[in-house]
C-alpha cells in the first residue's frame, strides 16, 4: 500500500514529534507509555523522522506528559457523571484510544489539514468527534455545546498561541463550561527564550510564543479559574522505567526550581460566576 505523505509545516508539523517518541516507546521493555497506534503511523506515513532530530530527553519528558495526561483524563472519567473530554491541539495522538472508558463524550480538535490526515488512521464514532478548526476561531465550542461535567486537555498546543489569544480563549471556555477542568503543559519563560536551540522546533520552523512562570498569574486573567496542580516531571514516580542516567537527571532537577518549572503540567478549575452582591457576611 503506498505511504500517506505528510506535508505539515511549523506547529502542525511538531505533531510528529510526540508520535515519533510514543513509537520509539513501544520497543522498550518497560515503556513509560504504551500505544501501538503511534508505531503504526509511523508505518503508514512517508516522511523522514530521522530529520526531526529528536533528542531521547525529549521523548522521556514528552512520553511522560502523555501518560500523566492520561491520568488526569481517565481520573475524571471515573468521578465525574457523564463526562466530556475536549482534547485540543490533538494531532495524531491516540488518547481516545488510550482512555479505560469509551463510553463517554470525546472531542478531537485540531486544524483542518490536521484532522483530515487523522481520517486516515482513526474512525469517529458516536461517542468519538473530530472537529476542524484553530483553538482561537472560537466558534467551535459551539459544536460541542451544552455539557455538564467538562474536562479540556491541551497537550503541547498553548506554548504556539500568543498571551492575548489564551486570556480570550480561557474566558470563553469558562463562561461556556462553569465547572469545567482544564490541564496544560506550560513553558517557562526562560525555555521560551531558549527554545530555539531545541533541533525539532528548529527543523519545523514553529514559532513558539507562550510561557509563563506563576502559574497563580491565570487566577488574575479571570477570578473564576483557580489553579489546583502544578505537576513537575520531576515528580514522576515510575522511576524504573528509567534509565539510571535518567533517574539521577531528574533527582537533579528536581533540587532547582528552575529546571522543575522549565516545562511542567498545570491544572485549573472553574468556578461558577459569583453573583454581585450576594455577600452574605
Ligand atoms: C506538539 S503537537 C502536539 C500534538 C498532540 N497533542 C500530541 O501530544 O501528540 C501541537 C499540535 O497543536 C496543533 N495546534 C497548534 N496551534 C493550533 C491552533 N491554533 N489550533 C488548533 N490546533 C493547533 C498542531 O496542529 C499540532 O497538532
Amino acid at each position: 500500500m503506498a505511504k500517506q505523505k505528510i506535508k505539515l509545516s511549523k506547529e502542525k508539523e511538531t505533531l510528529l514529534v510526540p508520535l515519533y517518541c510514543k513509537a520509539c516507546e513501544c520497543e522498550k521493555e518497560k515503556p513509560i507509555i504504551k500505544d501501538e497506534k503511534a508505531k503504526e503511523i509511523i508505518e503508514r506515513v512517508e516522511y523522514n523522522f530521522t530529520e526531526l532530530d529528536v533528542p531521547n530527553k525529549t521523548c522521556v519528558t514528552l512520553n511522560i506528559r502523555a501518560n500523566k495526561l492520561d491520568e488526569y483524563v481517565n481520573q475524571y472519567i471515573i468521578s465525574h457523571k457523564n463526562p466530556t473530554i475536549i482534547h485540543l491541539g490533538c494531532g495524531l495522538d491516540n488518547r481516545y484510544g488510550r482512555i479505560k472508558d469509551k463510553n463517554i463524550n470525546f472531542y478531537d480538535l485540531d486544524y483542518q489539514e490536521v484532522i483530515e490526515l487523522k481520517k486516515n488512521f482513526y474512525q469517529e464514532n458516536e461517542n468519538y468527534h473530530f472537529i476542524s478548526s484553530s483553538v482561537t476561531d472560537l466558534d467551535w465550542i459551539n459544536e460541542v455545546g451544552e455539557k455538564p461535567n467538562v474536562l479540556i486537555v491541551a497537550e503541547g498546543l498553548f506554548m504556539y498561541i500568543a498571551e492575548e489569544e489564551l486570556k480570550k480563549l480561557f474566558n470563553t471556555l469558562q463562561e461556556q463550561w462553569l465547572n469545567a477542568h482544564l490541564i496544560f503543559d506550560a513553558y517557562s519563560k526562560y525555555t521560551v527564550k531558549n527554545i530555539d536551540k531545541h533541533a525539532s522546533i528548529r527543523k519545523t520552523g514553529a514559532e513558539i510564543k507562550w510561557g509563563i512562570d506563576d502559574p497563580q498569574e491565570i487566577e488574575d486573567w479571570n477570578d473564576n479559574i483557580k489553579l489546583v496542580e502544578e505537576w513537575y516531571f520531576t515528580d514522576y514516580q515510575q522511576t524504573e522505567k528509567l534509565s539510571p542516567l535518567y533517574k539521577l537527571a531528574f533527582k537533579a532537577a528536581g533540587l532547582f526550581k528552575m529546571a522543575k518549572k522549565a516545562h511542567r503540567i498545570l491544572y485549573y478549575e472553574f468556578k461558577e460566576n459569583e453573583v454581585e452582591g450576594n455577600d452574605s457576611t
